[in-house]
């Protein structure tokens, strides 16, 4: 019989859905792995949610829609843009897509040619290589150092830009760091783009969920920067909406077509239903964000000191959900730690390996998770150390 394709073959399969398995399948086991927000669905999104499906006829719920998304969605979409990032962008300068991981992998579908590089960090977000491989492009790793708080340095992108580079791809806040760039940072990183003339991805899955008086900032909103930038947002973590399977990218009008066209053979349109729901989110009360925001803020400040007072070096996060702490006094194997870990003391944590070979010696551990939970987690996970 005939085998599965090269391509297919070499893609990795995540480390993440096999530890979410083996927590679901074993009730003691305390997962710090998770990507995904704990929290229900905030209660004004529940009842659109059901006067969407009361009135299913009307609203066509079983039909699709077109591939660029409901217009009424794109119009909420594009007025949040301008009035939360400053960005600019019409409607139709906008592509509703199923989750955010849609529109990144159409947008290295319609940016790139076989061979072409895309400028990302190492670590990064483990969705990125897999998607640039997929397209056949290539990723060019830039590597964030701890001592500078995992924060991307400038003039490494501008070394790592070739004759083949099209795309800087940039992620604020970050997965797995929780680092936030800075508006310096940024205005640099947009003259390498104009200067070399390159695309901007600017992934900002995690805009809301910011701590310690920091502030979000679009690399999309500088002067002269709409024909480079592409942004790219999600309702999956900032309105806990990730089984939804709704996100977004905004920015100049002939790559969201050339994006759309790509979508369009993909997965058709968006769900329906979760468009309709998008168009209430946007609207959404801030205090219900605020709340998830300060649960989390609480636990990320509770996590970040007890991993730094048992031995494991924590940078703190300024944004996002996840810690990405220093192991290699107790094991060089990231990997062996995790797998070691999850064996003896029955938590999940993510190897830092997952997000790039400059994970090796990381752990990451995600604070989507109950308050009680991480702490019963950090006592199992203080007792292992312990015992190396
Ligand atoms: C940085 C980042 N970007 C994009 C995504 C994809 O999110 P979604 O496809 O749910 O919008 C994730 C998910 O974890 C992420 O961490």
């Amino acid at each position: 019989m005939k085998e599965v394709s090269e391509r297919e073959r070499d893609l990795p399969s995540t480390i993440i859905e096999k530890l979410t398995r083996i927590a679901a399948e074993n009730k003691e086991t305390l997962s710090l792995s998770i990507g995904e927000p704990d929290f229900n669905l905030p209660r004004p999104l529940v009842r659109e949610l059901k006067k969407i499906v009361r009135k299913h006829k009307q609203n066509n719920l079983n039909h699709y829609t077109s591939g660029q998304g409901i217009p009424e969605l794109r119009e909420a979409i594009a007025r949040k843009l301008h009035k939360e990032n400053k960005i600019k962008v019409s409607a139709d300068e906008v592509l509703v897509t199923a989750g955010s991981q849609q529109a990144l992998f159409a947008g290295f579908l319609s940016a790139l040619d076989p061979g072409e590089e895309v400028i990302l960090s190492n670590p990064g977000y483990l969705g990125y290589i897999p998607a640039i491989e997929l397209v056949n492009g290539v990723p060019s790793y830039v590597p964030l150092k701890e001592e500078e708080k995992f924060v991307i340095n400038p003039d490494l992108i501008k070394k790592a830009v070739t004759k083949k580079t099209r795309i800087i791809l940039l992620n604020t806040p970050s997965n797995p760091t929780g680092t936030v760039l800075s508006k310096k940072i940024l205005e640099e990183i947009a003259d390498i783009a104009v200067d070399k003339d390159l695309f901007v991805f600017s992934d900002e899955a995690y805009e809301k969920l910011i701590y310690d008086g920091k502030k979000h900032i679009s690399i999309g909103c500088f002067n002269g920067m709409k024909d480079y930038v592409l942004t790219f947002h999600t309702f999956s973590k900032s309105y806990a909406l990730c089984g939804f399977r709704l996100g977004y990218a905004a920015g100049q009008q002939k790559m969201i077509d050339a994006m759309e066209k790509s979508t369009h053979y993909m997965s058709l349109c968006a769900p329906h239903v979760s468009q309709l729901l998008g168009v209430k989110a946007l609207t959404l009360h801030p205090k219900y964000i605020e709340k998830m925001r300060k649960e989390y803020d609480q636990r990320r400040i509770f996590i970040v000191k007890r991993l730094n007072e048992m031995g494991l070096p924590t940078v703190k996060p300024e944004g996002a959900f996840y810690t990405f702490s220093n192991i290699s006094e107790y094991n060089k194997n990231s990997f062996a730690f995790a797998n070691a870990l999850l064996k003896t003391e029955k938590v999940a944590v993510v190897p830092g390996t997952e997000f790039g070979s400059e994970g090796e010696g990381y752990i990451r551990l995600s604070y989507a998770t109950e308050y009680a939970k991480i702490e019963k987690a950090m006592h199992r996970l203080e007792r292992f150390l312990k015992k190396h």
